[in-house]
């Protein structure tokens, strides 16, 4: 039986720092990495000596997910850590967002997320964990990153319902909401004054992100907020009236994108 940790986004930023961190956290462990650069995560295995296979797939095409399940139901498995941290984000107004971009966050955010989610099921045995990267963004609505923060909202909603769902098979889910984090993730948003904007709120290292998240797992915790000012904005959610909240914010934003 081979004890597997299956990763998303594992080509780049927070899902290559994952393999790091994992690894040697089970015996016989195998790295399943699943991003497009397939190239990237078999450079990834090499280095760091690990054991596992490298899927160069599109997450925002269906016939990807028939893949990932084929090659599932061919060996005996039991994924050990499924950490879904494939995903990105376009600032800007949305009307200038273009079509392709702002139904392609919504498949690989929230879509790709749940399909990988819902086929690992089976495999998922007491003890696992599910990493669900959502965001600072998923705490509020956001003029200007809106339809992001909406997919982050999702995968924030359904990973705490999820994981009280799975609690009695002794299976865990935590949603990580990292503020903004130095990754390739910022190559991909926007402008660099679009950019600049976000980077505002406070960068945080990935180091720390996963680190955090790791032990947040380890606590029996659902949720992983590992910096000040994304916990403040979660406060802030909680207190303040929603709509006296977007008003400050695109007042704000509008001035600058
Ligand atoms: N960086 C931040 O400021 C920040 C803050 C909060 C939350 N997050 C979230 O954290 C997660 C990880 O982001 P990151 O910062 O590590 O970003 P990143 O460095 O850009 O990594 C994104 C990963 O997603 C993969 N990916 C992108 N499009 C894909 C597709 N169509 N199919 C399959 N894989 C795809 C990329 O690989 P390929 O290009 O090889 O496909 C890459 O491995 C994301 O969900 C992001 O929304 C990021």
């Amino acid at each position: 039986m081979k004890k597997i940790h299956l990763i998303t986004g594992a080509s780049s930023g927070m899902g290559m720092e994952f393999v790091r961190q994992l690894k040697g956290s089970v015996n016989d462990e195998e790295f399943w990495l699943i991003a497009r650069r397939k190239e990237k995560m078999e450079a990834l295995l090499r280095q760091e000596g690990l054991r596992g296979r490298a899927f160069g797939l599109d997450l925002t095409q269906t016939e990807s997910f028939q893949e990932i399940k084929q090659a599932l139901a061919l060996e005996d498995v039991r994924i050990i850590t499924l950490v879904n941290a494939a995903g990105y984000g376009k600032i800007g107004d949305f009307k200038d967002i273009s079509e392709k971009d702002a139904l392609g966050m919504v498949d690989l955010n929230c879509r790709a997320l749940l399909a990988i989610t819902k086929l690992s099921l089976p495999y998922l045995v007491r003890g696992s964990v599910i990493y669900q990267f959502a965001s600072v963004a998923a705490f509020l609505p956001q003029p200007y990153f809106a339809v992001y923060a909406a997919g982050k909202a999702f995968v924030l909603s359904f990973s705490r319902a999820l994981n009280q769902e799975l609690k009695r098979y002794g299976i865990q889910v935590v949603a990580i909401c990292p503020n903004p984090v130095e990754t390739e993730f910022f190559q991909r948003a926007g402008v660099e004054k679009e950019v600049n904007l976000i980077k505002k709120i406070g960068m945080e290292p990935k180091e720390k992100v996963v680190a955090t998240a790791i032990k947040r797992a380890k606590r029996g915790k659902d949720i992983s907020i590992s910096h000040y000012t994304a916990k403040t904005i979660y406060l802030i959610s909680r207190l303040l009236p929603h709509g006296f909240v977007l008003r400050m914010e695109e007042k704000f934003l509008r001035s600058k994108v």
